[in-house]
């Protein structure tokens, strides 16, 4: 952005349109000030037909060299398989755009220490992971009530991301390429665990698994149940649970345990405030999927990844933000995959992990 373009919207370019493509790209389309989808790239022909009646006046690209050739494109946002995440960064730092990039960074440790390593020659550039629970105003709330001292000192935190069930499916499917349900899943509670202790470095996991359901996650090396124990320096814990086999719909939350206190975001998974009285009891519905959960957390994710750009190319401070305000980082999220990887590694090998 030349000093002359002051102003003017953030252009985006989006890569991939899949199950939540679609939804990065409405939101930077229709919902997030500042900002244009100017293009978006599949190379799938479904997505682009969807993308043609679903998305304003959008270049559309069926290869993503040819996203990033587009020299009108300030940044991109890769919503692509989790496999193609860290050659797709650097390939884009590479053509002079900011990025965003979905969570995890990557499936293997090395490549997103090579990611980090690369990125320290694009410092001018914009790079964020998207762990969009530190988005999400209850989790905001927390992390801001405890660096206020609300429970004393955190030592703990339970954390779990638990899926509707599919009987088609999806999930065996989504398996070949996700990394298992702790690279795909538990990767959030993983950041979230470290964002609200602190940042602390792991030094032992441990990792166990169950097939409830779903048989054919067997030939992946998955589960479709699994939970871990993380140690941290310092005597700090994190305990996570993930499923793919809930019956009552997704069921995400997390609770952090200080020595004066505890706090707990998200336990009851209800979809909204209305409570249900009749012959089967007192209850709520449930959030049906990840989406409707952080809806918000998307949104508030994308404006401010915006944000940050626009005041970076604008060379102006952004106004007084906190880590809650910021987004992870390439650090934050090799730790991440570093933490899910070991998790991985235990659950195949039934012994705790080293790190
Ligand atoms: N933050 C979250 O909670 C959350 C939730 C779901 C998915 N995700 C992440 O989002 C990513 C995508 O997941 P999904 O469920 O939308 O998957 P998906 O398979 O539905 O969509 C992937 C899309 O990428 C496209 N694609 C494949 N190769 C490409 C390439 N070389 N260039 C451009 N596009 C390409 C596919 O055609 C498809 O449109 C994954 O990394 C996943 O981990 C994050």
């Amino acid at each position: 952005m030349q000093s002359n373009d002051r102003g003017r919207p953030l252009r985006v370019g989006v890569a991939g349109l899949g199950r939540l493509g679609r939804r990065h790209a409405q939101n930077l389309a229709y919902r997030v000030p500042g900002a244009t989808l100017a293009a978006a790239c599949s190379p799938l022909e479904d997505d682009l037909t969807w993308a043609r009646t679903a998305l304003p006046a959008t270049r559309l690209y069926s290869d993503y060299a040819q996203l990033l050739a587009d020299d009108s494109l300030d940044a991109v946002w890769l919503v692509t398989p989790s496999a193609l995440h860290a050659q797709q960064i650097v390939e884009a730092l590479r053509a002079g755009k900011h990025v965003f990039c979905e969570k995890p960074l990557s499936l293997d440790v090395a490549e997103c220490e090579r990611v980090v390593e690369e990125s320290r020659r694009f410092s001018g550039q914009q790079v964020t992971i998207g762990f969009m629970r530190r988005f999400d105003p209850s989790y905001h709330d927390a992390f801001d009530k405890l660096r206020a001292g609300a429970i004393g000192r955190p030592f703990l935190v339970r954390s779990q991301t638990c899926d509707l069930n599919d009987p088609d499916g999806f999930f065996v499917r989504f398996s070949a390429g996700s990394g298992g349900i702790f690279l795909d899943c538990t990767v959030h509670d993983i950041d979230v665990a470290r964002w609200l202790l602190g940042k602390p470095r792991a030094t032992r996991v441990y990792a166990a698994g169950a097939v409830a359901l779903h048989e054919g996650l067997r030939e992946f090396g998955d589960v479709d149940n699994g939970v871990a124990i993380c140690e941290f320096e310092g005597g700090k814990l994190a305990m996570f649970y993930a499923s793919r086999t809930m019956a009552h719909g997704n069921d995400t939350s997390s609770e952090v345990i200080g020595t004066a206190g505890a706090l707990a975001i998200g336990r009851v998974p209800r979809t909204n405030r209305v409570e249900i009285y009749d012959a089967h009891g007192a209850r709520s519905e449930c959030t049906p999927t990840f989406f409707e959960r952080f809806e918000d957390a998307f949104l508030i994710e994308a404006q401010a990844f915006v944000a940050a750009v626009r005041a970076r190319l604008n060379g102006t401070a952004l106004g007084a933000t906190t880590d809650a305000g910021q987004g992870a980082t390439l650090e934050d999220a090799l730790e991440a995959t570093r933490i899910g990887d070991a998790l991985r590694r235990s659950l195949q090998t039934g012994q705790a992990v080293t790190l």
